[in-house]
């Protein structure tokens, strides 16, 4: 059997359930892939924080061990912009495959690294870097290849709508709501651009681009949840509806038009059924129809998931 080398870069919430899951699924995943995989090294920021199931032996601080070393793969889990960006770029210029979670460096850069990684003949992948474990970049690229989109609408952000479920069902104050969404390791280290809507804004850029291309964008409404107040989530309720932080695009006279905010959802419209930390995703298509995605939006193992379903994919055309 083939291995297959992988360089880490980032060990929190997303990296550590990566490294579990593939100890878990081991043989299976050595199955799928065709070749053993086999983590080298993981960049971390602190060589002495505990980290269970870990080996030590494999941690550096040094960037450079992971992504000039040898690697074939190489998984990027730190988050932001930067140096997650240069990191990626240095990868891809170097001919090493690249996976990725990282929505901010996709909707700012992608259409760059997506050309960078042409140019050098390897794959980008980005599963992870929206919606948790829905397989919806597949399902756009691959499944829906030969439709055209006509809308996509969402719920993308797994911290709102765990905020937004806790404020309407047992009227959680939106403090208290946001420090358990933190507590489960939902949140983005700057819990801001969950609530004032960026992490969203920068999921449904990356599906829109998926989805129409590289036309302009164009933002019809950009706005966080910091405002809903309980009394909103009271007349939601007495209306026999719900409020939702959900995205939107769609493509109007050439340009890709974006939303991004606070919505009243009848009780009965799909994605009003969206619980907790989940997400879901309605795609409205000329042949397909319409296709209704759920699943769990953010979290340790389901990011993992996704990081996974590249990494296999990867491996086998290796
Ligand atoms: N903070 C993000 C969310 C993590 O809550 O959806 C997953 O991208």
């Amino acid at each position: 059997v083939r291995t297959i080398r992988i360089g880490l870069l980032g060990c929190g919430t997303v990296g550590g359930g990566f490294v579990r899951l593939l100890e878990r699924n081991r043989s299976l995943i050595r199955q799928r892939a065709e070749a053993e995989l086999e983590i080298t090294r993981i960049l971390v920021r602190d060589l002495e924080k505990r980290r269970d199931g870990i080996d030590r032996s494999l941690l550096t601080v040094r960037a450079e061990d992971v992504v000039r070393n040898g690697v074939d793969i190489v998984v990027e889990l730190i988050g932001g912009t930067e140096p997650a960006r240069s990191y990626i770029r240095e990868a891809l210029a170097t001919r090493k495959h690249v996976i990725t979670a990282n929505k901010a460096v996709l909707a700012h850069a992608g259409r760059d690294l997506l050309e960078l990684a042409a140019i050098h003949r390897v794959r980008l992948g980005f599963e992870a870097s929206v919606c948790g474990a829905i397989p919806v970049v597949r399902v756009i690229r691959d499944g829906l290849a030969g439709n055209r989109v006509r809308s996509i609408t969402a719920i993308v952000n797994g911290t709102c709508n765990y905020i937004l479920n806790r404020m309407g069902e047992s009227g959680a104050q939106f403090d208290d709501a946001l420090r358990e969404a933190q507590a489960k390791g939902l949140a983005e280290a700057d819990a801001t651009l969950d609530i004032d809507g960026e992490d969203a804004a920068q999921k449904i850029t990356i599906l829109a681009r998926l989805a129409f291309g590289s036309l302009e964008t164009r933002w019809l409404r950009r706005e966080g949840i910091r405002q809903v107040t309980p009394e909103d989530h009271l007349r939601a309720a007495s209306q026999g509806s719900v409020v939702r932080q959900v995205v939107s695009a769609r493509e109007h006279d050439g340009t890709i038009e974006l939303e991004v905010g606070p919505r009243l959802l009848p009780l009965q419209h799909p994605l009003a059924r969206v619980r907790g930390e989940g997400n879901g995703v309605i795609l409205q298509t000329d042949a397909a129809g319409e296709l209704v995605l759920y699943g769990a939006g953010a979290g340790s193992l389901p990011s993992a998931s996704s990081v996974l379903a590249d990494l296999v994919e990867i491996a086998r055309a290796l």
